[in-house]
């Protein structure tokens, strides 16, 4: 089936990703990719409308973002959005100009009546402005819609050839009703259907897989995380049993979740799944390894070698399944073609396989429309919501030397914090959470004897994206809970701390 698309034309702004995002929640496919793109390419994409993003540069600026102007006589129905409505304005002739200082954060706006960009949005409100530059004269033809204080012009349109501007952000939250504007956008304006839902694709992905795989050896590493649980999930369906999918337990993994793959894949959906118990082997190459890169290296040559072996007895296959998804396409080369993840636990498979094709049926998908894909095949919350996990997992968590002291206490510290996290239904707001093994032992007094044991830490934050990172508030009771169970029913445990860092500059793991 062909979908109905929008382009997101991307002028490098930080929330690009972002409005891609929020589109597709609504039902419309979209792809975003970069605003240079030519004006042929553009007629050959058919979109219903097109969206330009914000971007860091002024129009003014030598070099600046630009687009061939005949994209407004396309006959599209456009929305700029910041950068996108001050091009908007500059290359129709309307003057934008500087402010003194950059306004950011929320902004109180007011709205006219009329626009069908503004339908049953109240009138005034509340909206999200990251901007320096604004539109102090709009283009002929064009009626101002929206104002602020420091905005006359913070929305206009020319609602006859279908283009408009704002210079807020309608996809953060904090932009009260932003999703009813990019709503009436889509459907008011662009006329969209909204035929984008998870479940036709996985109808579509399996149909077409199905022909796709007929009769070919399919093989597929499975790491615990969901990328590659819910690909292998998918290609299962149109594959069945020509699909092994080999699972190396390195025994860093947290509690419960080696067995649960197993559960999950082999024993509950009927997957061909190969367990290479390599607990022993890794234990052995990280003895007295304290360095973090250093245990990364190990890992990932291990992890390789492992997976290997187990490669070289399937034989030769026809494909190779890769969980790369659309966050990692756009950023490893602008929508062309996805470069192999290079994160230890897949980026060295393909030298180490005997396959013709690589075939990612995720490629297309940002990381919630993963999960809802997940969800459609059936795979447990705890599967689809897994939090990020770092490839050479808790190896990277335990401070210095890794042994199977200290993992068992991990395990176990952290498995009581995701318990209460989630008791106390904080797990879908904190993006990470976690316990670390520091290389600080203390003195500590239990009963009536003297103890000495490394501190445990606590790490939790929130983040959309994890590049930057705020530590989560938890509150004390909670952390309280946390803290008292792990020392009464954690063996080695006589100091809890709370990391209160944010990132930058800390990072989330400590390694
Ligand atoms: P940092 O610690 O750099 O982590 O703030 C950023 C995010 O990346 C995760 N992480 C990894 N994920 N393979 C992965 O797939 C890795 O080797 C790896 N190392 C860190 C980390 O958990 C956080 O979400």
């Amino acid at each position: 089936m062909k979908h109905e698309k929008v382009l997101v034309l991307d002028f490098g702004g930080q929330y690009n990703q972002l409005i891609a995002r929020r589109v597709r929640e609504l039902g419309v496919y979209c792809d975003l990719l970069p605003y240079d793109m030519t004006l042929e390419k553009i007629k050959e994409y058919a979109p219903v409308g097109i969206i330009f993003t914000g971007g860091p540069n002024s129009v003014y600026e030598e070099g600046a973002p630009d687009v061939d102007a005949g994209i407004f006589a396309l006959n599209i129905p456009i929305l700029g959005i910041c950068y996108g409505c001050q091009l908007i304005a500059h290359k129709l002739g309307g003057s934008v100009s500087h402010a003194d200082t950059r306004e950011y954060g929320k902004s109180e706006i007011e709205y006219a009546e009329g626009s069908t960009l503004f339908e049953g949005v109240a009138k005034r409100n509340v909206c999200w402005m990251s901007h320096t530059d604004y539109v102090s004269r709009v283009p002929e033809g064009f009626a101002i819609t929206a104002t602020t204080k420091t905005c006359p012009a913070a929305g206009f349109e020319d609602a006859k050839r279908k283009i408009y501007g704002i210079q807020f952000h309608t996809e953060v939250h904090h932009t009260i009703e932003g999703e009813k504007i990019l709503r009436n956008f889509l459907y008011g304006v662009c006329g969209a259907k909204g035929d984008w839902t998870m479940s036709n694709f996985v109808e579509e992905q399996v149909a077409s897989l199905k022909k796709k795989l007929e009769g070919k050896k399919v093989l597929c590493a499975m790491s615990g995380g969901v990328d590659s649980a819910v690909a292998a999930t998918l290609i299962h369906r149109a594959a069945g049993e020509n699909l092994t999918c080999v699972f190396v337990d390195h025994g860093l993994l947290r509690k419960g979740e080696a067995e649960e793959v197993v559960d999950v894949f082999r024993d509950k959906l009927g997957m061909n799944l190969v367990k290479a118990d390599a607990r022993e082997r890794f234990l052995t190459k990280l003895k007295g390894v304290c360095e973090p890169e250093k245990k990364r290296k190990i890992i990932g040559e291990e992890f390789i070698k492992v997976f290997e072996a187990e490669a070289k007895k399937i034989g030769a296959v026809d494909f190779l399944v890769q969980g790369t998804i659309y966050p990692d396409v756009i950023e490893s080369g602008k929508g062309a073609s996805a470069v192999i993840k290079s994160h230890h636990n897949v980026g060295g498979l393909p030298s180490v396989v005997d396959f013709k094709e690589i075939i990612e049926p995720l490629r297309d998908l940002f990381k919630d429309e993963v999960r809802k894909v997940g969800t459609e095949l059936g795979l447990p919350d705890s599967v689809v919501q897994r939090q990020p996990f770092p490839g050479p997992g808790l190896a990277i968590r335990i401070m210095g030397e890794v042994n199977e002291e200290k993992l068992q206490t991990l395990r176990d510290a952290d498995f009581i914090m995701r318990e209460e996290i989630a008791k106390a239904g904080l797990n879908r707001e904190i993006w990470q959470y976690f316990a670390v093994i520091t290389s600080t032992s203390t003195v500590g007094v239990m009963g009536d004897a003297r103890t000495y044991e490394p501190v445990i830490a606590l790490r939790a934050v929130t983040s959309v994206d994890a590049m930057t990172a705020d530590w989560a508030r938890i509150p004390y009771d909670v952390l309280e809970k946390i803290s008292n169970r792990i020392i009464n029913e954690v063996p080695h445990a006589n100091r809890i701390v709370y990391d209160i860092t944010s990132k930058p500059p800390a990072t989330i793991e400590w390694e």
